[in-house]
């Protein structure tokens, strides 16, 4: 069985869609912060399995401890944790201890009952201002916030672990801009507030939850001066997990890199996403946003050449709003 930690959240549930439709039994901790229960009976419509789900924080290493005794769980998928960079420098201190503290509990429940396999949610945020682009993965690490901070102290303590106990096998996984949602429509990203990131705007402009689209900068050096990032499809995203799992017998320390290898600027994302739904999008251009970098994307072939997993789906399908 797979422990998925934040299980109901928006890459986790993708997840557990396809671990259930491989064939995993599936258990998700997850404490509700940022997602609804009735995911659960989402992911299960879907898969026409039973997802187990226990509500419950990772930061309770009692609770851990019972759920590790209690079940037999072969490796940990470790989504669970906070993500808006700008809610990160405003309390960093909640941060470091959902994600760092939290990430802490988890691996000595781990080790006390001696499951020594995990796939950690990090992210490209930890590479920081780009040396060189694309990023790969022996890039400088120098996040610049909070957020990405936390992300690199999870890396470091599980290289660590690694070192010291040479039997632990942990990957970690450098996402880098997840869109989508699954074919069914049923689960997706849905965030509570006012959304931070492009995609989840772009589709309450859509829907006319909000009048425009606030373009963040035009003057940047890119093609046609908006940012640029590496838009991965959130169905092929987990795919990709499911490939690290297999990788999970090579015990040690990997961290790859999951993103298309391709950059795509706001502008063409935009019109990508008017191409797919037929609509036109209002738009703004404004001032940039504090803390934004210009653009990276990923350099996508360990990945390809060690998990034998890559991206493919299009831009086009990616922005397919699907009800
Ligand atoms: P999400 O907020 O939709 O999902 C995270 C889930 O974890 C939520 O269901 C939340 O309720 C749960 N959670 C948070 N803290 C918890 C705790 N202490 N105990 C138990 N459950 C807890 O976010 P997501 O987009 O699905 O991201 C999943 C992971 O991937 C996160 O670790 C995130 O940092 C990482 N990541 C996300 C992106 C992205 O753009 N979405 C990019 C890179 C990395
Ligand atoms: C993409 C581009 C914006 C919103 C952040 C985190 C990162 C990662 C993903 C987890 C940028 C522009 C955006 C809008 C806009 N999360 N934009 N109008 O900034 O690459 O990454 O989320 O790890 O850590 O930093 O993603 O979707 O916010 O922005 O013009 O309303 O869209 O300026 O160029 P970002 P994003």
């Amino acid at each position: 069985m797979l422990l998925v930690t934040g299980g109901l959240g928006y890459i986790g549930s993708h997840f557990a869609v396809v671990a259930l439709q491989a064939g995993y039994e599936v258990l998700v901790l997850d404490n509700l912060s940022n997602s609804h229960a009735n995911v659960k009976e989402k992911v299960e419509k879907i898969t026409q399995k039973s997802l187990d789900f226990i509500e419950g924080d990772i930061r309770d290493e009692e609770l851990l401890d019972d759920i590790f005794k209690q079940y037999s769980i072969e490796a940990v998928i470790h989504f669970a944790g906070l993500k808006a960079v700008a809610e990160s420098v405003a309390k960093p201190l909640l941060y470091y201890d959902n994600n760092v503290s939290g990430s802490l509990s988890l691996l000595k429940a781990m080790q006390n009952n001696k499951v020594n396999k995990i796939i950690f949610s990090s992210s490209a945020t930890v590479y920081g201002e780009p040396k060189y682009l694309p990023y790969d993965e022996q890039h400088p690490t120098n996040p610049i916030n909070p957020y990405g901070y936390t992300k690199l102290h999870v890396e470091h303590m599980l290289r660590d672990i690694c070192t010291a106990d040479n039997a632990f096998a942990a990957i970690t996984l450098r996402y880098f801009n997840p869109i989508g949602a699954h074919p069914s429509g049923l689960i997706g990203e849905n965030p509570k507030d006012i959304p931070n990131n492009l995609m989840p705007y772009l589709i309450k402009v859509a829907n006319s939850e909000l009048p425009y689209l606030q373009v963040f900068g035009d003057d940047y050096e890119t093609r046609d001066g908006t940012g640029e990032r590496d838009y991965i499809n959130v169905m092929d995203l987990v795919e990709g997990h499911l490939s690290a799992i297999n990788y999970l017998v090579n015990a040690g320390f990997h961290v790859f890199n999951l993103g298309t290898g391709k950059g795509t600027t706001v502008l063409e994302l935009v019109s990508a996403f008017e191409t797919a739904n037929n609509i036109v999008i209002e738009k703004k251009i404004k001032s940039r946003r504090e803390g934004d970098l210009a653009k990276f994307w990923a350099k996508a072939d360990l990945a390809k050449k060690e998990l034998h997993w890559e991206a493919t789906t299009s831009l086009l399908d990616s922005c397919r709003i699907v009800q």
